[in-house]
Order: C-alpha cells, then sequence, then structure tokens
C-alpha cells in the first residue's frame, strides 16, 4: 500500500490520473482524481465508457456534433474505444447509424450485439461506394476519427447544415493515409467541421457520469476490451492500434 502526505488522498484510496505509463510518480495532486467506482460496475469501465474516450464520445457528438434526435450519423472507427460510445449514443436519441471498421468480427459485432443500421468493412469494401448506399438520407453527423479517404467519402454525403466533429485522424498521424479531395462539398452545404478535445468538456461532467452510469447499468452501452498483461506490453498496445488489433478499448494491466 503506497501512503500520500497530500489530505486530498488516504490509504487504499484508488486513483485515475493522466501521467502515463510510469510505475512510480511524483505529484502535488494535480491531474490525479481520486476515483469511487460504482460497486455494480466493472472498475475497467472507468478507464473507457467511463472515462476519458467516454466523455470525448458524449461531448464530441452531442455538444461540438449538436446531435438531433432521428437525425442521420456516421462514425468511423465504430468498434473501437471512442466510436463504440458515439455510435450507441446516437442510437438511443433515436438516429440511423452508419458504423465503419476494418475488421469483419468487429463488424459483426457492431451489427449483432450493438444494433448499427448499417456497417461497412473499409478493407472489404470500396468504401465510398459502400457509404453511398448505406446513407440512402445522407448523413448530419460525421464523427470523425480516421481522417483521409473516411473524410473524403464523408463529405459527399453530407446533409445541408451537417455538422463534423473532428475527433481524430487515426489514419494520417504516422505520415499516411490518402489525400482529401471532396472539402469543397464544406462550402454549399453550410457545413460545420469543427476539431474539439477531452478536456474542453469538463463542464458536461456530472452530466455525463449520471447518463453514462444509467446507461451501462441498463447494458443500454455495451463495449469491449482488449486487455494486454503487463507494464513492458504498453509498446505493443499502443503499436497496436493503428493496426487494430483492438476490439474496443486497449487496455494495459500491470496488477489485479
Ligand atoms: N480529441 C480527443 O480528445 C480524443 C480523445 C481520444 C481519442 N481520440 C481519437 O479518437 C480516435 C479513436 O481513438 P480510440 O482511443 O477510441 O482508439 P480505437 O478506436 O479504440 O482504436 C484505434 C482504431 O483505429 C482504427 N484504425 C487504425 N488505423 C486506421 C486507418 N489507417 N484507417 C482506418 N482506421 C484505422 C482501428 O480500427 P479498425 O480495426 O476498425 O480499423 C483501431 O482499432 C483516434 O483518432 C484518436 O486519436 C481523440
Amino acid at each position: 500500500m503506497v501512503q500520500s502526505r497530500n489530505p486530498k488522498f488516504k490509504e487504499g484510496d484508488l486513483v485515475r490520473h493522466g501521467a502515463g505509463f510510469q510505475e512510480l510518480f511524483v505529484s502535488n495532486g494535480r491531474g490525479v482524481q481520486v476515483l469511487n467506482p460504482d460497486p455494480a460496475l466493472p472498475l475497467t469501465v472507468y478507464m473507457h465508457a467511463l472515462g476519458g474516450t467516454g466523455i470525448t464520445a458524449y461531448g464530441g457528438l452531442l455538444e461540438t456534433g449538436a446531435l438531433k434526435d432521428g437525425e442521420q450519423v456516421f462514425v468511423s472507427t465504430a468498434a473501437g474505444a471512442v466510436g463504440s460510445v458515439v455510435a450507441q449514443i446516437a442510437k438511443l436519441k433515436g438516429c440511423y447509424v452508419v458504423g465503419s471498421t476494418g475488421a469483419e468480427d468487429k463488424a459483426a459485432w457492431l451489427r449483432d450485439e450493438v444494433g448499427l443500421d448499417a456497417v461497412i468493412n473499409y478493407k472489404a469494401q470500396p468504401l465510398a461506394e459502400a457509404l453511398a448506399a448505406a446513407t440512402p438520407k445522407g448523413i448530419d453527423v460525421y464523427f470523425e476519427n480516421v481522417g483521409g479517404a473516411h473524410l473524403d467519402a464523408a463529405l459527399p454525403r453530407m446533409n445541408v447544415r451537417g455538422r463534423i466533429p473532428v475527433c481524430g485522424m487515426i489514419s494520417t498521424y504516422n505520415g499516411g493515409g490518402e489525400g482529401v479531395r471532396n472539402l469543397f462539398n464544406l462550402i454549399y452545404g453550410r457545413i460545420r467541421m469543427e476539431g474539439f478535445v477531452a478536456s474542453d468538456f469538463g463542464h458536461l461532467n456530472a452530466a455525463f457520469v449520471s447518463d453514462m452510469t444509467g446507461w451501462l447499468k441498463a447494458g443500454q452501452i455495451k463495449y469491449q476490451e482488449t486487455i494486454l498483461d503487463g507494464f513492458d506490453r504498453a509498446p505493443e498496445g499502443l503499436i497496436g492500434l493503428f493496426s487494430g488489433a483492438n476490439s474496443g478499448k486497449m487496455l494495459i494491466r500491470i496488477a489485479d
């Protein structure tokens, strides 16, 4: 057991922090949050659906994306940690939801367990054609996680006054990804494309925790986890995100 001289913490507290993968670090307590987990939920949900990726999905879709009930939604990396929460919140809001993923088992989970209206395996189908076929009423909100070819396929499908909340562009992070040619669709479509980061949504935290706790307990938000055992597997976990080695949240377990 580790003790702290900071009055904010007592022995045995569970904490969550963003100090990265370190076995030990010295902290003045800033950015370290005491967790009071709901005993009815597994602790790991506080690392995804009830954690950073969850509030990213919640704030990005509802605030930046300004989602309205019943809209047409497209989510890329829909089987990932952020994307799967986005897709399911949109379903809970009565939307028609299309998701993309790069693996057949993930596509099956989205179709059969999550109940998306259409699922595209972008590695098995031509993306632009498949997206056009899956969005007969266009797209009001494209939740952007990928960039490149995904963004290019989504732009011509956007409805007037559509929104593109830009969460990530994973296909472009390592210098890859195709160029985007269809940005001109923003003009006559009066489309708003806006980036955001999770820390923008602190003001939504109370509503997020209340909504998400309820949805998880009711089984209305489903999730997957890919857990690697051992601190030394952290690099493998990070690199695996770029090849789709994870279904849902990629986690490293360092203790039981
Ligand atoms: N703005 C923020 O504050 C914030 C916070 C967290 C995350 N993010 C961003 O949100 C996105 C999702 O993050 P996450 O943590 O939830 O990860 P994740 O979706 O759980 O894992 C990454 C997934 O990206 C997909 N992928 C990897 N390379 C790809 C490529 N070249 N083209 C298409 N898909 C590719 C893979 O899924 P498939 O097998 O389905 O291809 C992989 O499983 C990332 O872009 C990340 O940077 C932003």
